[in-house]
Order: C-alpha cells, then sequence, then structure tokens
C-alpha cells in the first residue's frame, strides 16, 4: 500500500477502514474474573464455525512477544501500575496488529477475550489516569459487540477458587495493600473493577449479560445478538447446534 487513493492516506488504515468499512466483525466480552467470558466465547466459537464462518479466538495477555516479561515480573511481583499497564498494552498492540486487524479485514469473525475495556476498568483501578490509559489504546477499533458479563462477587470467587485453590497475586490486588487479607483485598479490588465496568457500560454500548443465569440460557442469549452480524443471506438458516 501506498499513496493516495480517492483521498485517503493508504499509508494509514485506519482511515481507510472508517471510510470504507470492514468486512470482519469484532466481538469482545469482559467482566471480572470468573464471570464466565471464556465458557461462553468458546461456546460462540464453536456455533460460529458450526455455520462455516472464518474465526480467530484471542485473549488477553498471551501474546509471546511480551508473555515471559509479564510473567517475570508478576512472579516478582514488582510491576508498577504505569508498568503492569504499559506491559498489557504492548500485549494487546501486538496481538492487534498482528492479528485483529488483518483477520478483520480478511472478512473474519474476531472473538476477544478480553478488550480494551479491561485495561481501562484495571489500570483506572490499580490508580492510572483514565484519560492516560483511553489515550494508550487509542488505536484500536471499537468492537461491533461487546457483551459484560455482569455478576456478584461472591459467585465469581467460588467460580475461581472451586477450579484453583489459591487467588493470585494481581488479580486479589495485593499490590495495592488494601488489604492484609487476600480475600478481602479480591472482594475490595474486584468491586472497584465492577464500579469501571458499571460507569463505562452505557458509553461503551456493552451488552450485559446476567452472568449468574445458567451456561446454556446466556449462551442462547448471545447467539440472539450475534444473529444481527450475521451475513444477510445467512440469516433465516442459521444452524442451532452444537
Ligand atoms: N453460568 C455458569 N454457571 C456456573 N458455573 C459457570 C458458569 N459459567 C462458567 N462457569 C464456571 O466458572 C468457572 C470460571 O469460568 P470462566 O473460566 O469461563 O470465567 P472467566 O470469566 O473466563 O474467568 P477469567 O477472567 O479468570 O479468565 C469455570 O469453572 C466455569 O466452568
Ligand atoms: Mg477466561
Amino acid at each position: 500500500m501506498g499513496g493516495d487513493y480517492l483521498g485517503v492516506d493508504l499509508n494509514s488504515p485506519r482511515q481507510f477502514l472508517k471510510k470504507y468499512g470492514i468486512p470482519g466483525k469484532l466481538i469482545v466480552v469482559e467482566g471480572i474474573d470468573g464471570s464466565g467470558k471464556s465458557t461462553q466465547l468458546r461456546l460462540l466459537e464453536k456455533w460460529l464455525r458450526y455455520n462455516n464462518l472464518e474465526v480467530f479466538r484471542t485473549e488477553w495477555n498471551s501474546s509471546d512477544l511480551v508473555k515471559s516479561i509479564t510473567s517475570k515480573g508478576k512472579k516478582k511481583a514488582n510491576l508498577t501500575p504505569t508498568t503492569f499497564s504499559l506491559l498489557h498494552a504492548t500485549d494487546f498492540a501486538d496481538r492487534f496488529e498482528r492479528n485483529i486487524l488483518p483477520l478483520l479485514r480478511a472478512g473474519y469473525f474476531v472473538l476477544a477475550d478480553r478488550y480494551i475495556y479491561t485495561a481501562y476498568a484495571r489500570d483506572v483501578t490499580r490508580g492510572c489516569n483514565p484519560s492516560w490509559v483511553r489515550k494508550v489504546y487509542d488505536f484500536a477499533l471499537k468492537p461491533d459487540l461487546a457483551f459484560y458479563f455482569r455478576v456478584p462477587i461472591d459467585i465469581s470467587m467460588d467460580r475461581i477458587l472451586s477450579g484453583r485453590p489459591k487467588l493470585k497475586y494481581y488479580e486479589a490486588g495485593l499490590d495495592l495493600n488494601l488489604s492484609k487479607d487476600v480475600y478481602e483485598s479480591y472482594r475490595i479490588f474486584q468491586s472497584r473493577i465492577i464500579e469501571q465496568y458499571e460507569s463505562m457500560s452505557k458509553r461503551e454500548n456493552f451488552t450485559v449479560i446476567d452472568a449468574t443465569l445458567g451456561i446454556k440460557e446466556q449462551q442462547r442469549i448471545m447467539r440472539d445478538k450475534v444473529k444481527a452480524l450475521l451475513p444477510p443471506k445467512m440469516t433465516g438458516s442459521v444452524l442451532e447446534a452444537p
């Protein structure tokens, strides 16, 4: 690419896409730990694939580029709110430029397990300036659908602890000295994250899912919403299984 086409700078794909649209669809899930995001997104992926659509699922904090540094920093518990934020932003930028954007341009359904709203909620809770965090992620496209899984802390905590015995240092917000008790710290930290999610819910056009419902029922609600994004010739002939 290069030069100018119909007044669009072709070196700036974002500007081009804004003007001419993008064939793929971006669907993201958000919510506190243990709210059921990954469970639902995997089921959605299965359903889209079953309907012969091209799908790519990507997870927060999963890029090979920064994974080892992030886990090193987390293990030693020596990340500051700013370095914590910037490492996750680097991870996101790597996945965005390498996978998310090219695949959206190629017409894929891109499913993101956590997206920029995770940073908005967590980093601000950690004390980063809200407008600074939003500026850092300014390059990201807004999703076509953002599901927010609303769940009380006790339920999410029970779900996490039934899968593994301990809460992790950063997920419990222990770096913030909220309480010496790890469970109490988790409760305070996660409730502040919920406040952040709730306060951006309207502005960011979240589709709120009652995450206390059963797995099947939540999935039915999600699929109903996603149907609106399917190619027009497909609606009416969508396969419901599996
Ligand atoms: N609707 C539900 N009812 C009961 N249990 C559920 C429900 N949804 C998910 N679970 C269970 O809760 C646990 C956490 O679910 P899941 O991993 O999907 O959450 P998550 O939001 O992706 O968490 P994290 O942010 O930590 O990745 C899993 O063991 C899962 O089987
Ligand atoms: Mg998950």
